[in-house]
């Protein structure tokens, strides 16, 4: 075995606006745009989103902040960043292993379900040219084959592109993708907002019921927004290890963590209002008991049935371009997922840049396809890793930088690029939620939610 790597194959941002771009490109993906709108409809609507936005503001964006100055201050993958700060401890790594593994498995349906995206970008095409056996071929998301097929695909795209490094490669790519992301979603909206039914989709989303507050709404969304702002599992920890020593972290987390939950609730007011749309125009949502019918085929029904609706031309422009923005979105992020094994490769075992990322690429396809042809796995791997991995992960990390790294040496290494951290309310409250709000709070509703499932 070489010897671990100090060179340069592990790379830098450029710019700042590059990092937070490809940062923000992480958190948004299928999580913000299907995960997210899914969750709201099946959780009774504006109760979730209220969770879920305190969720990300009071326990991810400390969290995010952590994680990104333990990546900078040590320029390390997570299992060598609790290394480099706990030397001694053959504890600590392995909290960085974990997340590293769950970063591997959840990028292991990820890939099945950006492939979907892609998919139905051919089948909303070929609907519309009145093709409908291949667009019904298209739409088959339970064909093992094609899903392999497009999981393949999107891991050979996510490869290449972190082949190309760092700044070159996961840097430009994103710089381009997510301003076309935006605008699409954007153009989207202003339509829907303007159609008949739209009125009532926005009522349910912004309107909180409070009777449906419960210990798995509150699981969910506090699973939901660590998967969001891609936190648990290092992935920030990694991204922040490239990060230059002037840039102020608090900051870019602040812009990053605006961006992922902006653009998740941008996403609501296309898909809560559409699927009412859809429902006015015949298509079945809901069960008698008010139960969304196909929670994990919102996206992929109703949408699609709504574009239909539409008609020409104005359809076919709206599904094919959904579906290729969601398909971006996913790319940005399967990339960051990517990015996490390959960094530890690359930092613990002296691999080049480019062996590292084919040789995890081709691992992690392997369980993709197997993913692919047994797709009731996704649901257990979402539970597991998402569920509980990340928010463990989050919990974990609060609790090695509040009373192993110490979260003052923490703000020493976040002054390098904010000198007067020490005067602002930051350094004050940002420590005590480290400590204290984070760990007691992610603690808290993991047990509540064991109690709930086997008490
Ligand atoms: N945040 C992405 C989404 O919303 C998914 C993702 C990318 C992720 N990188 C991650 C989730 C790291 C957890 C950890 O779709």
């Amino acid at each position: 075995m070489a010897a671990p790597s100090t060179t340069n194959d592990r790379g830098s941002w450029n710019s700042k606006l590059g990092f937070i771009l490809a940062a923000a490109g992480s958190a948004v993906g299928l999580g913000n745009i299907w995960g997210f709108p899914t969750q709201v409809a099946s959780n009774g609507g504006g109760a979730f989103l209220l969770i879920y936005l305190l969720c990300s503001f009071l326990i991810g964006f400390p969290v995010m902040t952590a994680e990104l100055t333990m990546g900078r201050k040590t320029g390390k993958n997570p299992f060598g960043a609790f290394k480099a700060i706990r030397p001694d401890s053959k504890f600590y790594p392995l909290i960085g292993l974990w997340g590293v593994i769950c970063g591997v498995m959840i990028l292991s349906f990820y890939t099945v379900v950006a492939g979907w995206a892609f998919s139905y970008v051919f089948a909303e095409l070929f609907f519309f040219l009145e093709m409908p056996a291949a667009s019904a071929w298209f739409a088959d998301i339970g064909n093992g084959v094609l899903s392999a097929v497009l999981a393949t695909l999107f891991m050979v795209a996510t490869v290449g592109i972190i082949t190309g490094g760092v700044s070159g490669g996961i840097e430009r790519a994103t710089k381009t993708l997510m301003p076309t992301l935006i605008g699409i979603l954007i153009i989207l909206i202003g339509y829907i907002l303007f159609q008949p039914g739209a009125y009532e989709g926005i009522r349910t989303y912004l309107y909180p019921d409070f009777t449906s507050i419960t210990p798995t709404l509150i699981f969910d969304a506090m699973g939901q927004a660590f998967f969001s702002l891609s936190l648990g599992m290092g992935a920030l920890i990694t991204y922040g290890s490239y990060l230059n020593k002037k840039e102020n972290i608090p900051q870019a987390a602040a812009f990053v963590t605006l961006a992922d939950v902006g653009i998740a609730f941008l996403a609501g007011f296309l898909i809560i209002p559409a699927m009412y749309m859809a429902q006015n125009a015949g298509v079945e949502i809901f069960n008698e008991a008010g139960q969304l019918l196909e929670e994990d085929t919102l996206v992929f029904q109703v949408l699609p049935e709504l574009f239909h609706t539409i008609g020409m031309p104005v359809g076919l422009i709206f599904g094919v371009t959904f579906f290729f923005l969601l398909s971006i979105a996913a790319l940005t992020s399967t990339i960051s997922l990517l990015e996490v094994p390959v960094a530890f490769a690359i930092d613990e075992f002296g691999w080049r840049r480019k062996v590292a990322a084919r040789v995890v690429g081709v691992g992690i396809l392997a369980v993709s396809i197997l993913v692919a042809f047994n797709q009731s796995l996704i649901g257990t791997f979402v539970t597991i890793f998402n569920g509980v991995g990340l928010p463990l992960g989050g919990f974990l990390i609060c609790y090695f930088i509040a009373y192993v790294w110490k979260t003052d040496n923490a703000l020493d290494e976040m002054e390098l690029g904010y000198v007067n951290i020490r005067q602002s309310l930051f350094s004050k409250i940002w420590p005590l939620f480290i400590k204290i709000v984070c760990p007691l709070a992610i603690l808290y509703v993991l047990i509540q939610k064991l109690v709930e499932s086997f008490g």
